[in-house]
């Protein structure tokens, strides 16, 4: 599995551990940024080419973090395709892809330990879309809703 990860100043730290554990756990790691600390950076810049990235399937998941996870989230989700989900507990970390099939988590690098951002994220990663008709009943009403934005 590919997987996405970008993140601003406000995640760069979280994001720079993650990318060493989910590596080490053998998945494949695209990074879209940023590639170093910088206070005065933008999460758009980061976060839109990663969503863009996982709603033309070149990664299968995407992994986004700012200060909050708010501003990653709302960004993320702007682009068609893109089921992104701001998560802090562990149930939903599963059932946001089991029901809604979510392909990017977000997350707030000011306001989640490592280790609890390591446990979702391992989660999120090993979760798979049940697909049942609801489901997919549900994400189709999504899908019109895109189509005619
Ligand atoms: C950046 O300082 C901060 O505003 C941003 O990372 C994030 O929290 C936005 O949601």
């Amino acid at each position: 599995m590919k997987v996405g990860t970008a993140a601003d100043h406000g995640g760069f730290d979280l994001k720079q551990r993650l990318i060493e554990l989910i590596s080490a756990l053998g998945y494949d790691v695209v990074d879209f940024g940023a590639g170093r600390m910088d206070p005065a950076d933008d999460y758009p810049d980061f976060v839109v080419p990663l969503a863009r990235a996982v709603a033309a399937h070149e990664v299968d998941r995407g992994i986004v973090i700012c200060g909050s996870g708010v501003g990653a989230c709302v960004a993320a989700n702007k682009i068609g395709g893109v089921r992104a989900g701001l998560i802090t507990d562990m149930y939903s970390a599963h059932q946001g892809v089991e029901d809604d099939d979510m392909n990017v988590i977000c997350m707030g690098g000011r306001v989640i330990s490592f280790s609890l951002a390591a446990d979702l994220v391992k989660v999120f990663l090993e979760a798979r879309f049940k697909g049942d008709d609801r489901f997919r009943r549900r994400l189709a009403k999504i899908e019109a809703l895109e189509s005619r934005s």
